[in-house]
């Protein structure tokens, strides 16, 4: 379907019939020319190139032509012509103008703005070729990953944004209240009385839809969610969202190497997709950003990616002689400069590491016979460091007990993550895939922030 009263640009490029009248609506990029012909640069978002308008300047009132301007909205209609000068192949005749919106003043101008400068406008910055280009590839992967769930028989599962349990034990939890923040009700012990607060308890923004995710693999088999999960840890670096979108499939019946299988086939299609689906938005970024973009892409594609134990990865890593930042020995958590030197410099692949320590991983993972490793795995990506973590999960009920008293957690808020392995247990896994590290990767840019429309992050929640 059409859009009404209108040709989408993207449309007139691909199939371009010369000799009809066509309309087109959308921002000027750019106006150039003299006193006899003026040439317009129009975009309407469904492409990153722009369409050439011709216009006669003897044919249009001299007040309408210098209205429009850099930043304006407006429609034109016109003969599509085969172009007369290069760099696009056809053209618009001007035969009607209309201008929707002017645009006195507009931030953005022809120069190429720095992305330091269009995250401080991040509400005009979709109209830029760049931002543009990395919304449509985010538009593209998020149709990709339905798609690849929903023909393969898994179903989508909406897992709740506001949560009583924190899922990765990691603390960094919104909360939420309608508590009067500047009178807070007391109970007799002179704590703040939660009975009283909206759920009638203390509640958070979720980490992760993982556990919710378990109940839903223990009835149909094979589940995913994908929305957006909140952490605040306050780490100000270009990989971390206080925002960000996590796609979970969880599944019965899979065991760790199932897991990975799944993981890396997955993400393989997405990167098919965006290199068959994508091609315009994504030789637009390699240009302007990432020479070496598509070639990385490829490169992902078409190599198995290495399977290591986090215990044989810390030997690489000791015995690398590189002077790290953050020292290396059996236990600590792995930085993003340890993960990227296995898969830069020691591989040259992504990398799969499996089996970490269990005190540096969440309490639910499947617990290994050595009594010192769980069943975890990250899939480590080249320029990205840990782009999806995930684990077999323990399904012996006793085990997970033993495991949560012994983090000293309660399991008064886990009832009924618990009752999944009273009731029918079975073995099952899954993993996280953090969206904007996939997006990260896959437009070549290298800050976090802008590969989503409006990033969240500490000390900024502007527009
Ligand atoms: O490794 P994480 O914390 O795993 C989980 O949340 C599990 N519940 C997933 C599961 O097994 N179902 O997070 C998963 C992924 C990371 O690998 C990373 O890609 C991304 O989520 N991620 C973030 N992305 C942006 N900003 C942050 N602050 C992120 N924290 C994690
Ligand atoms: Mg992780």
């Amino acid at each position: 379907m059409t859009p009404p009263g209108r040709t989408k640009i993207a449309a007139l490029l691909h199939n371009a019939a010369t000799g009809a009248e066509v309309t087109v609506k959308g921002w000027v990029r750019t106006k150039r020319g003299n006193k006899n012909v003026a040439f317009i640069a129009l975009n309407d978002g469904s492409t990153v190139y722009s369409i050439q308008v011709v216009v006669n300047v003897a044919s249009f009132a001299e007040e309408l032509l210098k209205r429009i301007a850099t930043g304006a909205c407006l429609r034109a209609t016109g003969l599509l012509v085969e172009s007369q000068g290069g760099g696009q192949t056809v053209e618009i005749q001007a035969r009607d103008l209309e201008i929707y919106g002017t645009a006195d003043d507009y931030p953005l101008q022809k120069k190429g703005h720095t992305l330091e400068f269009l995250r401080e406008i991040a509400h005009l910055r979709p109209r830029t070729n760049t931002f543009g280009a990395v919304l449509r590839i985010r538009h593209a992967m998020a149709y990709a990953i339905h798609h690849y769930f929903n023909a393969r028989g898994f179903f989508y599962l909406h897992t709740p944004l506001i949560t009583a349990s924190d899922a990765e034990g990691a603390g960094a939890m919104f909360q939420v209240t309608t508590l009067d923040l500047q009178n807070l009700p007391r109970n007799e012990q002179q704590e703040i009385d939660f009975t009283q607060d909206f759920f009638g308890r203390p509640a958070c923004l979720t980490v992760s839809g993982q556990l919710e995710g378990e109940l839903g693999a223990m009835a149909l088999g094979e589940v995913y969610t994908f929305g957006p999960t909140f952490r605040a840890e306050n780490s100000n670096t270009p990989r971390h969202l206080a925002e960000f979108w996590m796609i979970e499939p969880e599944m019965a019946f899979y065991d760790i190497t199932d897991n990975m299988n799944l993981a890396e086939d997955f993400l393989k299609y997405l990167i098919r997709y965006a290199l068959e689906h994508c091609e315009d938005d994504l030789r637009f970024l390699s240009e302007h950003y990432d020479s070496e973009l598509l070639e990385r892409l490829q490169g992902v594609v078409q190599t198995d990616f290495v399977r290591l134990s986090y215990t044989e990865g810390i030997d690489i890593l000791r015995q690398s002689g590189r002077p790290f930042v953050f020292p290396v020995a059996w236990g600590v958590d792995l930085q993003s400069e340890h993960e990227r030197y296995l898969v830069e410099t020691h591989f040259r692949r992504p990398v799969i590491l499996t089996d970490y320590p269990k005190e540096i991983k969440a309490f639910y993972m499947k617990q290994n016979a050595d009594g010192k490793t769980v069943r975890a795995m990250d899939v480590l990506f080249p320029k990205i460091g840990e782009i999806i973590g995930g684990s077999q999960r323990e399904e012996n009920l006793e085990k997970l007990q033993a495991r949560i008293a012994e983090m000293g957690m309660s399991d008064k808020n886990l009832w009924w993550y618990l009752d999944t392995r009273r009731f029918g247990t079975a073995e099952h896994s899954g993993f996280g895939l953090g969206f904007e590290r996939l997006l990260l990767f896959i437009t070549g840019m290298t800050n976090i922030r802008d590969v989503i429309p409006f990033p969240r992050t500490p000390n900024n929640a502007e527009f």
